[in-house]
């Protein structure tokens, strides 16, 4: 595959969008350019070329991505379906690869991509499939990276630290992986150096593997003063209710969380990544010592 310069980031403004700006720019070796929706007050640094586009315009985007040779999407959990025409026009404008806003847990798995929340994800990903089969030049992965470990630990995901009673899910002693924000950045910039190697396929990467039960220990360590009492909770009881909610037509974060547990931490789901690509991508692990620092930042 031929050498990249050019890169377009969509929803650049995000939580991993923005870390994704940092690691390219500082690689020092692309022209970076980031889309933001019309109307958006989303702050990019200063250095990169920023066009507002109307995300439901294949014309405007094409026309807009013309030059460009990888479009990366980290848009919002809620606006997946903005990458349908995104796709159709990096196509036409001659784009070689499009990494879609995955980002998420393994969605190959048979029983987690059963669940509702992940129906946007797998739509563009059999999207991304089928057009790559009608153009040959046109190429995709995928990034998947379990959970994100410093951004999930800020909003109590793995354990709800800002609790005295956090819920221990199915046990709590189900292993899963985890990755920092700053990691999956290095991983999307990982990918543009291996593109023949990470074409059309997903990658796994994560930092480390843990249990929520681990994660309380060390918590302890950190802070002997803090009391905990955890609760016992099953993923299946939050999976029904999840249900429940979605049938009421309750579909934010908090009403669908018992998926979002399923998929981590339920046997079977695929919460631990078997296989990862970290080596083929540059990417280290992170130790006992790293995940305390971290904590250490969480629980002060
Ligand atoms: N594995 C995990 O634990 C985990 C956790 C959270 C998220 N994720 C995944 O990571 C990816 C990025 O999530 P994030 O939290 O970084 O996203 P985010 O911060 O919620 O949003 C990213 C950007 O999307 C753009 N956006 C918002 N609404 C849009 C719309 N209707 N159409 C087009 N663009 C829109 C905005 O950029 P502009 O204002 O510049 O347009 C926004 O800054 C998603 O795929 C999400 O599912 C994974």
């Amino acid at each position: 595959m031929p050498s990249i310069r050019n890169i377009t980031i969509a929803g650049a403004s995000g939580n991993l969008g923005k870390l994704v700006i940092d690691a390219l720019i500082a690689r020092g070796e692309y022209n970076v350019h980031v889309l933001t929706r019309n109307g958006s007050d989303a702050s990019i640094p200063h250095s990169v070329q920023v066009t507002a586009v109307d995300y439901t315009s294949v014309a405007e985007l094409t026309t807009t991505l013309k030059g460009q040779d990888v479009v990366i999407s980290t848009c919002s959990p809620g606006a997946l379906e903005s990458q349908i025409p995104l796709i159709e026009a990096a196509i036409a404008a001659g784009v070689k690869r499009f990494i879609p806003s995955e980002f998420t847990a393994d969605i190959g798995n048979l029983k987690a991509s059963a669940l509702p929340q992940y129906t946007a994800q797998l739509r563009i990903q059999e999207l991304l499939q089928n057009a790559t089969n009608e153009n040959p030049d046109f190429s995709y992965t995928s990034i998947r990276n379990g959970v994100f470990l410093d951004w999930g630990l800020a909003m109590g995901f793995q354990v709800d630290f800002k609790s005295e009673r956090p819920a221990l899910y199915d046990g709590g002693d189900r292993p899963f992986s985890t990755t920092t924000l700053a990691t999956v950045a290095q991983a999307v910039v990982g990918v543009l150096g291996r593109l023949d190697e990470t074409k059309n396929r997903a990658i796994y990467v994560h930092d480390l593997v843990t249990t929520q039960r681990h994660l309380l220990s060390l918590a302890r360590k950190i802070a002997p003063e803090r009391r905990w009492e955890p609760v016992s909770v099953s993923t299946e009881d939050m999976e029904r209710k999840a249900r429940e909610n979605l049938a009421q037509g309750k579909a934010d974060l908090i009403s669908l969380m018992g998926f979002y547990c399923r998929s981590v931490f339920a046997e079977g789901y695929g919460g631990e990544f078997k296989r990862v690509d970290n080596k083929m991508l540059g990417l280290g692990y992170k130790s006992d010592a790293d995940l305390e620092i971290i904590l250490r930042g969480v629980l002060e």
